[in-house]
């Protein structure tokens, strides 16, 4: 039995063959549609979310499955004090497949060494985001065409932004990818991903505080919102929320065939007046999300569809 607890749990030559699989799906819905009937996905989030949840939700009902589950932690028995490793027992009586989100690091993980059946981190505190990272990754090779060669500027808060901790990890194995940090000082990428991940690695990176000093280099420009919910004081936020929002004058100085995504939700980073121009992904990346899932759901399911 396999669990997604990390983008580096799938090997690159599983990840292309989910990714490939994920294209299949979008291209023949109606192959799928009855793949997962008889089978049960529980949704455990301790955390909110409206994509992540909702996305593994729809994922499944698309592959002829069903759903349950709680999206709270008050409205599960956790507000009791139950363990996440009671729960997972539990759960493992009544469903196939668990995605898990929990505000502690490494929850899901301590999970699945106790559940009898695959376990999906969908985020665990400021740690890791594994499925938004194969979102992030069929999102790049569909409108890019590579996962290779390619200048990534992630923007924002990236010292506690899960979703580019996951996406540098998954990211560093392609050749010729250079990463451009852009943030200001106090939100730089935590220096275990600096050192342990990027140096180690040889992974040609820049770190910048000025955004427009660096959109004209990159062929893709992640987006992120600050995470308010793991500020310690409010004050910080407040200075912090509006460091870096990208209107059309900033969308000038890229290149014409860059791409902005974002994994949402948007606060005020991007400007909605750069929703209509045509580089702007992050609505694709939402629909590119239930595809990744429904390939994960199979995979992780061992479930061939011919
Ligand atoms: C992200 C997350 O939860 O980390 N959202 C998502 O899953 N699409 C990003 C965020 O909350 O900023």
């Amino acid at each position: 039995m396999r669990h997604l607890m990390s983008p580096l749990d799938l090997s690159v030559e599983e990840l292309d063959k989910l990714l490939t699989l994920a294209t299949d799906i979008e291209k023949n819905p109606q192959k799928y549609a009855h793949a997962c009937e008889g089978k049960k996905l529980a949704t455990c989030f301790y955390e909110p979310s409206t994509r992540t949840r909702l996305s593994f939700e729809a994922a499944m009902l698309n592959l002829g499955g069903r759903v349950l589950g709680f999206a709270s932690a008050d409205s599960s028995s956790a507000s009791k004090g139950e363990s996440v490793s009671d729960t997972i027992r539990v759960i493992s009586c009544y469903a196939d497949i668990c995605a898990m989100r929990h505000p502690k690091e490494g929850a899901p993980l301590v999970a699945s060494q106790k559940s009898g059946i695959p376990v999906i981190n969908a985020g665990d505190g400021g740690h890791q985001h594994p499925t938004q990272t194969l979102t992030d990754l069929l999102t790049i090779r569909s409108l890019k065409g590579r996962l290779d060669n390619l200048t990534i500027g992630l923007c924002g808060d990236l010292k506690f932004g899960r979703t580019v901790h996951s996406l540098i990890h998954a990211l560093i194995r392609y050749p010729g990818i250079k990463f451009v940090l852009i943030s200001p000082e106090e939100l730089r990428v935590p220096s275990y991903i600096r050192e342990d991940v990027l140096k180690k690695n040889n992974i040609p990176f820049q770190e910048v505080e000025r955004l427009e000093d660096a959109i004209g280099d990159l062929d893709i420009l992640y987006m992120t919102r600050v995470q308010k919910e793991r500020f310690f004081n409010e004050e910080d936020y407040i200075r912090m929320k509006d460091f870096y929002i990208l209107n059309k004058a900033k969308m000038d100085l890229a290149k014409d065939d860059m791409i902005v995504m974002h994994p949402l939700p948007r606060v005020n980073e991007i400007s909605v007046e750069v929703d209509d121009d045509p580089r702007a992904a992050y609505f694709k990346q939402v629909q590119y999300g239930v595809y990744v899932r429904m390939a994960l759901i199979l995979t992780l399911l061992e479930v061939e569809v011919c």
